[in-house]
């Protein structure tokens, strides 16, 4: 098959995932073929650090690719045919506020989940539309694939205010887990089976894995999670993994727990945030989160490659690594490009394909994906645990997203006490009175 090459946009180019997914991107040229890759960021500083070292990289192993990076969205968005988009608002100082003060009154600190996700999630919308609104005017065919976060409020965002706009919201927690299960399993590749699985971004649940002969594989994971969590034999061997950091080491350890709940299915990690939230408060350092632990280490070591590479003039000796598991990014682009109908988990409106559910939620469901978009698959009925926990989940991002598009204190306060990690109104005001303080370069102003 003669492929025609694309041309990609890298948006959040200074992002510490950018050199993974470029190298990537380089490894998976033979089945998407590309002929010209572009950066845009919004931090010139941090986003030529990122992009000299690149620069240096694709010189050298692929001549044949244009590159260019710019702040300047005309330029950036002109002749594009995919947007990559990983942008985090605010940067890791933020991320730092949206852990730390949530955990100030005994409550999670993170990323995606609780009142530090809806913080997040307040400042990304803006962010996110903006890109899309950049795309629109300068390519408008192209597709934007989004895993900026929180994945979850922004799916609920671009549906609400730009519903025909070609973005596509997906998550790799659900690979990364496949990865997993496939170890567990002794097979080489999560893709020697097929999944069916639904719930929201970071709260979801495996119903049936099968191989391509049909058989479940099912009740072996099943038996293992029940004992071992998500960590793998080979860890459980090793007492461990060095390249996976103790902070997911415990996430995987406390999927066994979490799986306890529905011996059905088999459980998203992102669940423990909302079984079991205490347990998680007690694990974590109000002093040091997450934020500053990947400042510490990923960001460090990304920037100080970047900068070798810069230094020595060449990155033959470099240690940037491939992020091969960003792979399923690839597998999203090609299924549009060349319409291979890959069938993939995205975030996409119900509509229907959980029947017993709110049609305009955005669920996480297997989709076949064309040169159209995703054809999402039928799911069907929900049980009334999950149905309980999504219908309380999916009203929290509804209402963050109405909050942030009509300027509502009360609804973001009314989001911050249904969420289930949060004990009482009185603390969802007093969290939510010190983001505003925290948030107030990039919020809309509530009232
Ligand atoms: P990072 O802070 O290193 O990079 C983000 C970049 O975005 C920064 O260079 C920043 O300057 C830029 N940026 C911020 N606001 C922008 C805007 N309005 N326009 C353009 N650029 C902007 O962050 P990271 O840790 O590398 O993560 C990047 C994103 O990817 C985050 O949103 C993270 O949550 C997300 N992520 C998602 C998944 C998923 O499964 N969906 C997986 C990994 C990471
Ligand atoms: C998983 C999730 C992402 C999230 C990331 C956080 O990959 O699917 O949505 O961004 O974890 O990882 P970090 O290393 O930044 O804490
Ligand atoms: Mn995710």
């Amino acid at each position: 098959m003669n492929l025609k090459p694309q041309s990609i946009l890298v948006a959040g180019g200074g992002s510490t995932f950018t050199p993974g997914i470029v190298m990537m991107l380089l490894d998976n040229l033979d089945k998407f073929p590309i002929r010209q890759i572009k950066f845009y960021d919004n931090d010139e500083e941090r986003q030529n650090k990122i992009a000299d070292a690149i620069e240096i990289l694709l010189k050298e192993r692929a001549p044949e690719i244009a590159f260019s990076a710019s702040v300047d969205p005309a330029e950036a968005f002109t002749d594009i045919d995919f947007v990559m988009a990983h942008i985090r608002v605010g940067k890791y100082q933020m991320r730092e506020q949206d852990e730390k003060i949530p955990l100030k009154y005994g409550v999670i600190g993170q990323e995606t989940c609780g009142p530090g996700g809806m913080a997040y999630g307040m400042r990304s919308i803006g962010g996110v539309l903006e890109l899309i609104d950049y795309m629109e005017e300068y390519s408008p065919d192209a597709w934007m694939l989004n895993y900026s976060n929180p994945a979850a409020i922004v799916a609920e965002a671009t549906r609400k205010l730009r519903p025909n706009s070609k973005i596509i919201n997906i998550c790799d927690m659900p690979v990364g887990i496949e990865y997993r299960m496939a170890e567990i399993l002794g097979l080489k590749s999560r893709k020697d089976f097929v999944v069916r699985y639904y719930g929201l971004n970071h709260f979801g649940w495996w119903t049936d894995i099968r191989d391509h002969d049909g058989n479940d594989l099912m009740p072996k994971i099943k038996e293992w999670v029940k004992e071992h969590g998500y960590v793998t034999p080979s860890e459980l061997e090793q007492q461990g993994n060095e390249e996976v950091e103790a902070s997911w080491m415990h996430t995987y350890e406390k999927a066994k727990e979490v799986s306890w709940l529905d011996p059905e299915t088999l459980p998203n990690t992102y669940l423990k945030y909302y079984f079991y939230p205490q347990d998680e408060v007690e694990v974590s350092n109000p002093e040091y989160t997450r934020a500053n632990e990947v400042m510490d280490h990923r960001e460090k070591n990304v920037f100080s490659m970047c900068n070798q590479v810069v230094n020595a003039g060449t990155a033959a000796q470099t240690q940037l690594e491939i992020d091969d598991h960003a792979s399923y990014i690839v597998d999203l682009a090609r299924s549009i490009a060349y319409n291979t109908r890959e069938r993939m988990l995205l975030i996409v409106e119900n509509n229907g394909s959980l029947v017993n559910f709110d049609p305009t939620a955005m669920v996480e469901i297997p989709c076949i994906i064309t040169s159209n978009g995703p054809e999402p698959l039928v799911m069907g009925e929900i049980p009334r645990f999950q149905k309980g926990l999504m219908e309380q989940q999916v009203a929290v991002e509804k209402l963050v997203v109405e909050a942030w598009a009509e300027g509502s204190y009360q609804k973001l306060w009314q989001a911050i006490t249904l969420s289930r990690t949060v004990p009482n109104a009185r603390v969802a005001k007093q969290i939510l009175d010190d983001l505003i303080e925290a948030n107030k370069e990039f919020w809309p102003e509530l009232s």
